[in-house]
């Protein structure tokens, strides 16, 4: 189901008992933070919050929104996540149906889906535009930008969707990308080297342009998860955020910049960047638990901004797991797995803890076949778009439930002969990652923890696991009442 807009959906959250309001002034300055950070740490991961004087500003500012299953799932209008992955599963079903009428019948229900999700290009004004500050008008502090942690650089944007596009073929791509703001029409842009905005701005560098970005707050929830989902280069975020919502994205022109952006946001900053004009950014308290250090990235130059009526400001705050952004990411590992099984069909499961900051490990249980079949798909994995940043791969048989952190450790601890086991790779690493040896570039690790095969070299006799007969746990269980216990 799609929502209207982002406030559409908070109200929605408020009428299910999952927002509360807090109207006692809060500061942006730190104190916002260290309340959402309280709640996103209690069990399930605490209501989302709307703060309504954060720091006595006029705008209020809604965080935690995605925190928790309930409120991951009501954003991209499912009761569960796992109805997502279904449905890509059925449309990504390779079997053809047999003859013309069934053809018909099962394949045109599914293409009619993505034929009418793309988005649409309305004229004139959005309500994104009710207002529209330009020229001295322009001042990033009428906001509550949070300033996150003690040792941050400055203030932060941190929930912003980031459209920019090819300079060569003019494709869109909508990534999020944290943004320092400097002064009142200046800020960072901290998209990572491995990310499509940076390879747009290094396009851009190579024809000595500036590039246009609109830096989009609000919209649809939907909207928002696909500027973070880590679809290839080319996959229009827009085009997959309507296939989420099922409904297209309405989008309107921007009012200085080449760039269209979602009709009902509630904030647009639009600007421009010289690729080649660099500025310390940072540091950060990351969503590794450190703070990320401080480098150099590219700064943006407010154009203009155009915001609704009333805006409400969605913002988040990353730092040591458990967090928000955690069920952002458990979002991606439900719903890309089956785009995963596509490449690699044996994998059956896969968790990527949160506490393991996703990318860093990766529990996948596979169909084995043959022998090497957990190296090749811990290979496969790093070859794959933003799998290349698992810094550890552990591979379990297809009977492991990679949910169950105790199981995989109990069968980790027990499979593995770790000389024969292991496989380290050098590569891409995560950016944030700062232990590497060098910024993005560092190893990786995988364990094979499956059965091992004779042709693998072992000859003896793999031991079944301990397990009662079902015949005396019968017996048991109808004597259980007898026994006191
Ligand atoms: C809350 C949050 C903040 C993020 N901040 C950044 C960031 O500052 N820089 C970055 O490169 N990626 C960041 N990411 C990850 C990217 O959004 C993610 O890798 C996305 O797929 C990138 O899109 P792209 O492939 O279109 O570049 C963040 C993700 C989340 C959930």
């Amino acid at each position: 189901m799609a929502y209207r807009d982002f406030q559409d959906f908070l109200q929605r959250l408020e009428a299910e008992g999952e927002l509360k309001r807090i109207s006692v002034p809060v500061d942006p300055y730190l104190e916002i933070t260290e309340v959402a950070d309280r709640v996103m740490k209690m069990p399930g991961g605490g209501p989302a919050l709307l703060f309504e004087n954060p720091g006595g500003k006029q705008i209020p500012l809604a965080i935690n929104v995605f925190g928790s299953r309930k409120r991951m799932s009501m954003a991209l209008g499912v009761q569960d996540l796992e109805e997502i992955a279904c449905e890509i599963e059925d449309l990504l079903k390779p079997e053809v149906p047999r003859g013309i009428w069934n053809a018909a019948r099962e394949l045109l229900p599914k293409l009619a889906v993505l034929t009418k999700v793309p988005p649409r290009y309305e004229k004139g004004e959005g309500r994104c535009q009710e207002v529209v500050l330009t020229g001295d008008d322009v001042d990033l502090d009428r906001f509550p930008i949070l300033h996150c942690w003690p040792q941050d650089g400055g203030r932060y944007i941190t929930l912003p969707l980031v459209f920019t596009h090819d300079p060569n073929n003019g494709k869109r791509n909508v990534g999020m990308y944290r943004v320092q703001v400097f002064d009142k029409r200046t800020t960072a842009m901290h998209w990572q080297m491995h990310k499509v905005g940076a390879e747009h701005a290094r396009l851009s560098a190579e024809q000595r342009k500036k590039i246009d970005v609109a830096i989009v707050l609000g919209g649809d929830p939907a909207l928002t998860y696909a500027a973070t989902a880590p679809l290839p280069p080319g996959i229009d975020e827009m085009l997959f955020a309507g296939f989420l919502r099922k409904k297209p994205v309405r989008l309107v022109r921007a009012r200085t910049v080449d760039v269209d952006v979602p009709e009902d946001a509630e904030i647009v900053i639009e600007g421009q960047i010289d690729p080649l004009e660099l500025r310390m950014e940072g540091p950060f308290g990351d969503h590794t638990g450190y703070y990320s250090l401080a480098d150099m990235y590219p700064v943006l130059h407010v154009t203009a901004i155009t915001h609704r009526r009333n805006p409400v400001y969605p913002a988040t705050i990353v730092g040591r797991p458990p967090m928000e952004d955690g069920w952002l990411g458990k979002a991606t590992e439900r719903i890309f797995l089956p785009l995963l099984r596509l490449t690699l069909p044996e994998i059956v499961d896969m968790n990527l803890p949160v506490e393991g900051i996703f990318h860093n490990i990766a529990l996948v249980s596979i169909r084995k076949r043959y022998p090497g079949h957990a190296f090749k798909v811990m290979h496969a994995l790093w070859g794959l778009g933003q799998a290349m940043f698992t810094k550890m791969i552990f591979v379990f048989d297809h009977d492991v439930n990679v949910q169950d952190i105790k199981e995989c450790l109990w069968r980790l601890g027990n499979n593995i002969d770790p000389e024969r086991d292991m496989c380290l790779v050098r590569g891409p690493i995560d950016v944030l990652d700062h232990a590497s040896r060098a910024v993005g570039f560092g190893s990786k690790i995988g364990f094979d923890c499956t059965r091992k095969l004779p042709a693998e070299g072992f000859h003896r006799e793999w031991p079944d696991v301990i397990e009662m007969t079902p015949e005396i746990k019968r017996r048991v269980d109808a004597l259980w009442n007898q026994l006191g216990l």
